[in-house]
Order: structure tokens, then sequence, then C-alpha cells
């Protein structure tokens, strides 16, 4: 049976083989009449699966806590116990070697929002959301304002807290998990704490 299947293949294989020519040359008339606008749709059709490919394996690894979020309302479902979500929120927050206030109040600023730049930063970007600095006008409101924030009195391991991971705060929260998901680094989020207790920064003045 073996053999007869192993020879079955063979016999195709030789056909194929045989026929290549033919079907490679009449490939290469078909090629050259091809409009470019088609190899190009082509490549994108590639690179939208890609994508698609790259999005199914995001769903595929959300956490519990994140697919239990992924809901229309954004909130936190019926029947999930908040005070066990917050505590693992809270085990996942890693702190540098120098605590949760950074030296280095000026990297905290351009991360927050680089004043030069009317307050944009790559990965920070805390004015996509929030206002701080009166001099950035540009600023948004999905958040709370951010301005006079050192004189509430919140205690800056919970500012970093809230940035490193804000679901161990506020579950299901839009606002970025930035330490979690590695946008930023914990001596860089130190530094954005600095940054917004120092009484000196423009958000505080
Ligand atoms: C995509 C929007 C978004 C971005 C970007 C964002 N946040 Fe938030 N942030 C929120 C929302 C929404 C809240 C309120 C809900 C909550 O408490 O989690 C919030 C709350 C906060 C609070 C608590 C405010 C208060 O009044 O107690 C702090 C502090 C904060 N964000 C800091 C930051 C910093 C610093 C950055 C940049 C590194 C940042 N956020 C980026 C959406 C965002």
């Amino acid at each position: 049976m073996k053999k007869i299947l192993a020879v079955g293949v063979f016999a195709g294989l030789g056909l194929l083989v045989a026929c290549q020519p033919t079907a490679q040359q009449a490939g290469k008339a078909e090629k050259a009449e091809a409009p470019k606008a088609e190899k190009m749709e082509a490549k994108k059709e590639k690179k939208k699966l890609s994508k698609t490919e790259k999005f199914k394996i995001a769903l595929a690894n959300q956490d519990k806590w994140q697919k239990a979020c992924s809901n229309p309302m954004q909130l936190v479902p019926q029947g999930i116990d908040i005070e066990t979500f917050k505590k693992e929120m809270l085990a996942t927050v890693k702190f540098p070697p120098g605590g949760p206030v950074g030296k280095d109040v000026k990297r905290g600023e351009k991360l927050f929002g680089d004043p030069k730049k009317g307050g944009r930063s790559r990965r920070g970007n805390c004015y996509a959301c929030h206002c701080g600095d009166p001099n950035i006008i540009a600023c948004g409101n999905i958040g709370p304002s951010l301005r006079g924030y050192a004189k509430r009195g919140i205690d800056p391991k919970d500012t970093y807290i809230r940035i490193y991971n804000s679901w161990a705060i506020n579950p299901c929260s839009t606002m970025p998990r930035l330490g979690y998901h590695g946008v930023l680094t914990p001596e860089e989020i130190a530094d954005i704490v600095a940054y917004m207790h120092d009484p000196n920064s423009p958000l505080n003045r």
C-alpha cells in the first residue's frame, strides 16, 4: 500500500516538473501585463493579514483582567471581586532601587510632555488625556487635570503605582498601564513622579 502511494506521489511530482516550463512561460506573459497597482494591492493584502494575525495573538494573550475590562462599558463586570483585582495588579508593580521618587526632574518633565514640543512626548504622553503645565494649552480631558498636583498631599508612592499600573488603584481605568506594559521603565516613572511632586515644577506653580 505504502509503495503504491509513494509511486503515485513520484508520478505526480514528475508531472508537475514536466509541466513547469510551460506554466512558467505563461506566468511570464501574465506578469508583464499585470498592472503595478494590482501588485501593490497584493502587497497591502499581505500586510493587512499580518496585522490581523498580530491582533489575534494579542487577543489570545490577554490576561484575565484585560479580558474582564474588554467590554463596551469599560467597567469592571459584575461578579468580579475588585479587591482581589487591585491586589493582583498591585503585585505587578516594581519599584526602582532608588524608590518611587527619582532625581531627574527634567527628564520626568520631558516624559510627561516636553514643553519644547508643545507638551508632546512619545511614551508618557500625559497631555493626551490630562492638563498640567498652564503653558501647555493643547491638553486632553479624558483624565482629570493634574494642575497643582503636589498640593493635594498625595503620597508619591501612590502616584508611582498609578503610572506603573493604574488598575492597582482604579480597575479597568482607561489610563494606560505604562509600567506594566513596559512602555516606561521604573526609573523613568520615578522621574515623572519627581516632576509631579516638585513644588517648583510648572505643574505646581
Ligand atoms: C489615555 C488617557 C490617559 C493617558 C495617556 C494618561 N492618563 Fe492618567 N488618567 C486617565 C484617566 C481616565 C484617569 C482617571 C481614572 C483613573 O483614576 O484611573 C487618570 C488618572 C490619573 C491620575 C489620578 C488623578 C487624580 O486626580 O487623582 C494621575 C496622577 C494620572 N492619571 C497621571 C498620569 C500621568 C503622569 C500620565 C503620563 C505618564 C498619564 N496619567 C497618562 C487617563 C490617562
